[in-house]
């Protein structure tokens, strides 16, 4: 069997021993180039839990979930949708940078994690889920959906569903499933296109936030 980050899990569903544990991390080459692993924050009673791509460059820099661009994005979304963040437990697919250094003192340039490095981080997301046993879990984006709904999974046919985890039964935690696009996609946009996306974003976390009413 290939490593991955089950060798490293500890039993423990104490949110700081799990944060303590991942730092030590070596389930798949991320590590190596890294700066550190960017576990989950916030609230371990949190009812609605968000999960992320992976950590940006700044998120890598500062050792915490959504504090670069794309997480100011996303404090706004929250904000119109009247989701208070204080209330939320945020995290990623993914806990280390992925990038490529195009020339040496260049920006660092974020690239997608391959499935196999999704799949090698999913322990953590599922210990994770199994110690804050969120009521509804938000999955912004492509690789955070197909880490947990499976590879084939098109985020754009399901926008605005009620879902359920496909192995909910075995993995002990059954919390309702809904997805929305990345914040990263919407800053990505082209401008006249932002507005929109924006507003389908928020849209998207008022309808997870009622879920939870
Ligand atoms: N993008 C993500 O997916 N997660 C972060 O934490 C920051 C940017
Ligand atoms: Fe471990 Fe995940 Fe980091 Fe890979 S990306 S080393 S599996 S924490």
């Amino acid at each position: 069997m290939a490593v991955t980050a089950d060798d490293f899990v500890p039993d423990s569903r104490d949110l700081t021993e799990l944060a303590d544990a991942a730092h030590n991390c070596k389930g798949c080459d991320l590590y190596l180039d890294a700066t550190q692993t960017v576990f989950g924050a916030g609230s371990a009673n949190a009812a609605l839990m968000l999960v992320g791509e992976q950590p940006g460059d700044q998120e890598d820099k500062a050792g915490a979930p959504f504090v670069g661009p794309a997480g100011r994005l996303l404090d706004k979304a929250l904000v119109a949708a009247g989701v208070d963040r204080d209330r939320l437990y945020v995290t990623n697919a993914v806990k280390h940078f992925k990038f490529t250094l195009p020339e040496r003192g260049k920006r660092r340039i974020h690239k997608t994690p391959s499935r196999t490095e999704v799949v090698s981080c999913r322990p953590w997301l599922m210990a994770e889920l199994d110690a804050v046993r969120p009521d509804v879990l938000m999955l912004l984006g492509a690789t955070a959906a197909q880490s947990l709904m499976g590879s084939t999974f098109r985020l754009t046919a399901h926008r605005g569903e009620a879902l359920r985890l496909p192995e909910s039964d075995e993995l002990g935690v059954d919390p309702t499933v809904v997805v929305s696009a990345h914040p990263s996609s919407v800053l990505r946009g082209r401008p006249e296109d932002r507005d929109k996306a924006f507003e389908a974003l928020v849209s998207d976390l008022r309808f997870a936030a009622g879920l939870l009413d």
